[in-house]
């Protein structure tokens, strides 16, 4: 089926309730796993490639996208495809070329009037050039190789007046809101500040964004949803389960040269862990696939 577009899944979710995963691929065996994990679900989902995914491919963005592309469109679910966390002005203009239908442009470190600018006029670029804008307002931490945040530390949350000035004046159509989970964590122990998650979902008109949730326990994830959180980024679960899966079958098979094996065995792993997690945000009970 063609490509889906981002903008037209998380305004279903949003309209029903619910949030579609948006997962981030770093290699075409994450895609293929995406799209194989969500197929099983019977689920839409978004494939996302981050700049920092760009820059581990020797800075170009066209070949993963390309072949992320051709796996959606061979998918039998929806898939759009959507270009994450963005901070170069020369990666936003080269989204709509290279097959995005969205892109996140992330200018949260800068103080607030500079976000504003800066995420202003990637608006006005990404309008009018067809794309759909998310952008963060307050910081979701561990970005970037930093450190993730203590899960229970504060962190620089979302101020709810802040958001919908934000929001207004910028003219976003979605945003990241910075309530409690942090980038990169590998064990489930974020716990979401869900009386903040309520008052921006009544301050905001606009569907609400969680990075970070490999950190996040599988109730606070349904929890988030019915809060109105409509799309949900993942990517270190993706990481943690092929890695571990490629770790122990090396670690029992010394003599394997193939990479085939092994990847194959990755690529399973993170398949699985696509349909577990769609199932909790659809459910809030994981999907088990079949062995
Ligand atoms: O934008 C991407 C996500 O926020 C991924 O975060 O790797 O901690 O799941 P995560
Ligand atoms: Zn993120």
């Amino acid at each position: 089926m063609p490509l889906a577009e981002t903008g037209t899944l998380v305004a279903e979710a949003a309209a029903e309730r619910r949030a579609v995963a948006a997962f981030n691929i770093i290699t075409l065996e994450h895609a293929e796993a995406v799209v194989a994990g969500a197929e099983l679900a019977g689920s839409p989902v978004i494939l996302q490639i981050s700049e920092n995914a760009v820059k581990f491919r020797y800075g170009r963005v066209r070949p993963l996208a390309r072949a992320a592309a051709e796996a959606a469109r061979a998918a039998g679910v929806p898939v759009a495809l959507h270009l994450d966390h963005v901070k170069s002005g020369d990666l936003l203009r080269q989204a709509a070329d290279a097959g995005f239908s969205s892109v996140m442009y992330d200018a949260s470190h800068l103080p607030y009037g500079e976000n504003l600018a800066a995420t202003r006029a990637a608006v006005r670029w990404a309008h009018g050039n067809g794309l759909w804008i998310e952008a963060e307002l307050g910081e979701v931490g561990g970005k970037d190789g930093a450190a993730p945040l203590d899960a229970h530390a504060p962190g620089a949350r979302t101020d709810p007046d802040e958001a919908r000035a934000f929001v207004e004046a910028a003219g976003v159509d979605a945003l990241a809101v910075a309530i409690g989970s942090a980038h990169a964590m590998t064990t489930r122990t974020a716990s979401l500040d869900h009386g903040l998650l309520a008052r921006l979902s009544v301050a905001l008109d606009v569907p609400l964004v969680l990075h970070g949730s490999s950190g996040v326990p599988h109730g606070e994830l349904t929890a988030a949803v019915s809060g109105g959180i409509a799309k949900v980024n993942i990517g270190t679960a993706l990481n943690l389960a092929m890695t571990g899966a490629i770790r122990e079958y090396l670690a029992a098979d010394a003599g394997a040269v193939d990479s085939r094996t092994y990847l194959s065995v990755g690529r399973k792993a993170m398949a699985d862990t696509v349909t577990e997690l769609i199932g909790v945000l659809r459910t809030g009970e994981p999907v088990t696939p079949p062995r």
